[in-house]
């Protein structure tokens, strides 16, 4: 059993008020709401005197104040889960902060077990058409019309998990293609549109057949139920984690 958590909120949008319910129905608390929304919390900036009595940070924002907010949360060594996607070419400053300060930061494309589980799938996918030169292998994803940001994170690390376990694939590419496909390149494309919480697609594809192993977020709540488990898990501990160093523990490393 898990101790009662005192929990922030960092960013208080769709993804804020689900991990809200989660935290509720799992005897937390939540001491803090953070948004600059003028309509939720108002203030511009987070600042270390809102963390004072806060055991962990759970932040779903965007990516602007990925770097401020690691800042304080760095400063104050309140351990934070985050699921605020689009930020890669921060993540090296985040990291520096949070390993100077030796405080606790978790970083997760995608928090939902399920995702999780797809990720090891599409690995061992990989891994098994290796000396099978006939099989390609792709990915696509759907997102609602709102997201800011494309490929989604979660396509990215499906990508990375394939670019892993596959030799011959070894150029990740998002663009729109007006050329045949490189062999090389892992092609990973998006359509946005309507109000899809997530559908990512591994589609493997030969002379003979299709196989898509595919993860379809029916709500958000999947993504706000990890990040609340992760958050639990992280307290006490230190360091600049993956999400992955959490599910390994969770699910095994899928062998
Ligand atoms: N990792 C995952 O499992 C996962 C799952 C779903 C969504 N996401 C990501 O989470 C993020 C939020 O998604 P959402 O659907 O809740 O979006 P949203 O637009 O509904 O909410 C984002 C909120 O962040 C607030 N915000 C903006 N700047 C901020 C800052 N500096 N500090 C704190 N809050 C700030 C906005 O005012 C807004 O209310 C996106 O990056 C999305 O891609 C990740």
């Amino acid at each position: 059993m898990t101790r009662r958590l005192k929990v922030a909120l960092v960013g208080y949008g769709r993804m804020g008020k689900e991990v809200e319910q989660i935290l509720l129905e799992r005897g937390h608390e939540v001491v803090l709401r953070f948004d600059p929304a003028p309509e939720i919390h108002g203030a511009r900036a987070l600042t270390p005197s809102m963390l004072d009595g806060v055991d962990g940070v759970i932040e779903f924002s965007l990516a602007q104040g990925i770097i401020d907010n690691a800042a304080v949360y760095a400063k104050t060594h309140t351990a934070a889960v985050v699921g605020t996607t689009g930020w890669e070419t921060e993540r090296a400053a985040v990291r520096q902060l949070i390993e100077q300060a030796g405080s606790a930061y978790m970083y997760g494309s995608n928090y939902s077990v399920g995702a999780n589980l797809f990720f090891r799938l599409a690995a061992q996918a990989a891994r098994l058409i290796e000396q099978v030169d006939d099989y390609d292998i792709m990915v696509h994803e759907f997102h609602h019309k709102l997201k800011v940001d494309s490929p989604s994170g979660t396509a990215l690390t499906t990508a990375a998990c394939i670019l892993d376990n596959l030799t011959r694939k070894t150029v990740l590419q998002t663009e729109k293609l007006d050329r045949p496909i490189r062999p090389e390149e892992l092609h990973v494309s998006s359509t946005r549109g309507g109000s899809i919480p997530g559908i990512h697609s591994v589609i493997i594809d030969s002379t003979a057949d299709t196989i898509e192993i595919t993860h379809n977020a029916r709500s958000r709540r999947g993504f706000a139920h990890g990040s609340v488990l992760a958050l639990e898990w992280l307290i006490g501990k230190k360091g600049f984690l993956d999400v992955n160093v959490f599910m390994d523990e969770l699910l095994g490393k899928g062998k």
